[in-house]
């Protein structure tokens, strides 16, 4: 996508105006003159002089999509344009952030400073009208985050439900991470390491390891029994079996979030187990749909997941019974996925309302995140998984229900590691979009 195309000009002026009601209401719940939004500082590691990867305060790039700038700060006054502070520091020793430029620059009023201390000058003067959302080391001088949970409640709440802008931008990092999945689909094809499909990916993606929305998680083998393997070996296995890639890009400050398993061309029975659960997670990103309650859909998943275990000879009781007696969550022992935005986990999951009033997990699921129900502009994830992992399938083992799994057929799966799918999936009035199924078949087509 073009960024500068013409038709991000109404769309951003768009998403403005809704953050503006958004933020004119969270202001006056909590009874502030105005919100107030620090960039973020940089962190230095410990007796050093090196500071940490830098990420962006999520309310700030909601924004606008500058993720690059340390110590700028937004003030939102109701009524008034957007104030952005601009730290451009004086500073050869580093690369100083761009000039502002592009489609959002028309609706601030900028103030460039070059000393970050300088910001506080262009602050409003009475710290306590204001709601200052950010993390502690943005103070400057007696004006300090105060993060007031009734603003932050309300605006998290909100937040839940992308503009048409938003919307934009995630079909957009859905598509550079589709493009990567694919180059590294063929780095797995071709007998790479961990470490050499992961480059692969980085290239394709034409984003760093920090630009990212999160680590990638690329696994062989019975390394896709790690729900979250980061370890990269350098040495390709002997034999690639199969392969897990939990990777997503970033567009503007918007995340996706995709994950494919692939089985080598000759283990058709590991290639029969991913297209079963390929085509329970289409009927579950099929069910994204309005007023649909997402905490059912996870319960919803497990029935499902437990029919593939019974279908595919794993285990010999019921689907009912397997999930009522915990043996589903052995094999699917995470949550069905969450909100996405601005952060690949999003915020507000569990917000039963603007006020801060949460949903509670249904019990004997402690990893799901998100119970909210689903409505026209959310977009969520939904990521399905079976796995053959050791230290939960060991207990099993003694247990009453342990004598109805096929222990041998198990067995030779582990090798295999494990199955997710995963795809970024926006609820509409209508039918849902699914993000990172449309992204791939753009590649088909192109
Ligand atoms: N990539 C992290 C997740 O799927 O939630
Ligand atoms: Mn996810
Ligand atoms: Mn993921």
């Amino acid at each position: 996508m073009d960024t500068q195309h013409p038709d991000l000009h109404p769309l951003f002026a768009a998403h403005l105006d809704v953050l503006k009601q958004r933020s004119d209401s969270a202001l006056a719940r909590g009874g502030f003159d105005h919100l107030v939004i620090p960039s973020g500082s940089l962190r230095y590691q410990f007796l050093d002089d090196r500071d940490y990867p830098f990420f962006v305060n999520p309310h700030f790039k909601h924004w606008l999509p500058v993720t690059k700038a340390p110590g700028s700060w937004i003030v939102y006054t109701p009524g008034r344009r957007p104030k952005l502070v601009y730290l451009q520091p004086a500073d050869y020793w580093h690369v100083v952030p761009d000039e502002p430029a592009g489609y959002w620059v028309e609706h601030f009023d900028i103030v460039i400073v070059r000393e970050a201390g300088d910001a506080r000058a262009e602050l409003p003067k009475d710290a306590t009208r204001c709601a200052i959302i950010g993390e502690e080391n943005a103070a400057l001088d007696g004006f300090a985050p105060n993060n007031p949970r009734g603003v932050i409640d309300n605006l998290h709440y909100q937040r839940m439900i992308k503009t048409d802008y938003e919307l934009a931008m995630m079909r957009v990092a859905s598509k550079i991470g589709a493009r990567a999945h694919r180059a590294a689909e063929q780095a797995f094809r071709a007998g790479e390491s961990e470490f050499g499909i992961h480059m692969a990916y980085l290239a394709a993606a034409r984003q760093t390891e920090n630009e990212l929305p999160y680590s990638n998680i690329i696994g062989l083998n019975e390394h896709g029994a790690v729900l979250h393997y980061h370890d990269l070996r350098h040495v390709p296995p002997t034999y690639s079996h199969s392969f897990l890639i939990d990777a997503g890009a970033s567009f503007h400050g918007y995340a996706s979030d995709i994950t494919r398993t692939h089985a080598a061309a000759e283990a058709a029975e590991f290639q029969a187990l991913i297209e079963s659960v390929d085509a329970v997670q289409k009927n579950l990103a099929g069910q994204v749909r309005a007023g649909k309650d997402y905490a059912a859909l996870h319960v919803d998943a497990h029935h499902q997941l437990a029919g593939v275990l019974r279908d595919h000879g794993f285990i010999r009781m019921s689907a009912e019974s397997a999930v009522a007696s915990g043996v589903s969550s052995v094999f699917f022992p995470h949550g069905l996925g969450h909100p996405i935005g601005l952060q690949v986990h999003d915020v507000a999951g569990f917000a039963a309302d603007d006020s801060g009033k949460t949903i509670d997990r249904p019990q004997g699921h402690p990893y799901l995140r998100m119970t909210r129900k689903i409505e026209p502009g959310a977009v969520v994830t939904i990521e399905p998984g079976l796995y053959f992992i050791d230290m939960l399938l060991a207990p099993l083992k003694g247990k009453p229900q342990g004598r109805d799994i096929d222990w041998d057929r198990v067995d030779a799966f582990r090798k295999y590691g494990g199955i997710r799918i995963e795809d970024d999936v926006v609820c509409t009035s209508d039918s849902p979009e699914n993000l990172t199924r449309d992204a791939f078949a753009a590649l088909d087509k192109a």
